[in-house]
């Protein structure tokens, strides 16, 4: 969407950038250094049994989280920035007069709800890793199989 040269000329630098860095980065880099850290959690106590509750509701509040972010605030606010941009001016898209309506106002506080999930969504995933890494070894420990003397 903000890739061709005509996108760009009326949207670069709108909210449209701001729901592609988000969209892009956290769902590239973020979900893959949180992949990693729970590889690496994993490779350093390979016998613990993982509470799979809070991580599962981290995955899912982060994902719908940052969905929300996107199509909750950050898209129709673009969207609305597009057609002014195109409509006005680029000038107008990013004025004071059109960002301080109630209108926008509101999708930017929109932006709560889906920041809110998420937030929670992290604290989630906090409280699994340290409960990961603080646990007593001896009583959730599986115990590690033994091969067979032949
Ligand atoms: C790992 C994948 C990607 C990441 C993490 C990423 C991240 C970002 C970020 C953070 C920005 C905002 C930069 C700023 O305004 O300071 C941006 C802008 C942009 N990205 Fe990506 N991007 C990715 C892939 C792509 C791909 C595949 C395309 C096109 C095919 C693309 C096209 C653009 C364009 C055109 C902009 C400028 C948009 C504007 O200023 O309005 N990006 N990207």
């Amino acid at each position: 969407m903000i890739n061709p040269p005509i996108a760009l000329y009326y949207m670069q630098g709108l909210n449209t950038t701001a729901v592609h860095a988000h969209g892009a980065l956290y769902g590239v880099y973020g979900t893959l250094g949180l992949g990693l850290m729970l590889f690496c959690l994993r490779a350093m106590k390979p016998n613990l049994i993982w509470k799979e509750k809070p991580i599962a509701l981290a995955f899912w509040a982060i994902n719908i989280g940052l969905m929300l972010e996107i199509v909750l605030s950050l898209l129709p606010v673009g969207l609305l920035q597009t057609y002014q941009s195109v409509a006005n001016g680029y000038w107008s898209a990013r004025s004071p007069e059109f960002l301080q309506t109630t209108l926008m106002q509101n999708l930017r506080w929109l932006r709560m709800i889906g920041d809110t999930v998420f937030a929670v969504g992290a604290i989630a995933f906090v409280y699994f890793a340290l409960g990961l890494m603080l646990r007593r070894k001896a009583r959730l420990e599986v115990p590690v199989p033994v091969p067979e003397q032949v």
